[in-house]
């Protein structure tokens, strides 16, 4: 099945602001940032907190470790669209 409109936006936001760290790890961060392929596949995020997507959006919002805080950077409409992305497994 094709991406949506909202998804296909969420992979942009994906390729531009997160696939740096979470593909690559281009800054060579010592807790490597962990694939979020299967990241809403089961009941929990990797740190063990709870996958849903008012989690995500405050870890994202806030930041967690070496994970810096987006706030004020994504709209709440390009937040839904990068939480629509990853729960298609990021295909
Ligand atoms: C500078 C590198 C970096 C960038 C950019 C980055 N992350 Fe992360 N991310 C991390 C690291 C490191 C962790 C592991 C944090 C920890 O648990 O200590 C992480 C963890 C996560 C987690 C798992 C949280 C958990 O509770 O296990 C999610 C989901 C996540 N990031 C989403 C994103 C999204 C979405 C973006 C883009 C908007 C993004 N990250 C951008 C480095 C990054």
């Amino acid at each position: 099945m094709p991406l949506t409109a909202q998804e296909q936006a969420g992979k942009h936001l994906y390729t531009v602001r997160c696939a740096h760290c979470h593909e690559y790890n281009d800054q060579g961060l010592k807790k490597v940032p962990p694939d979020l392929h299967n990241v809403f596949r089961g009941a929990q995020l990797p740190s063990g907190a709870p996958a849903t997507d008012e989690q995500v959006r405050r870890e994202v919002l806030s930041g967690r470790g070496m994970m810096p805080p987006f706030a004020g950077r994504f709209s709440d409409e390009e937040m839904a669209a990068l939480l629509a992305y990853l729960h298609t497994g990021l295909r």
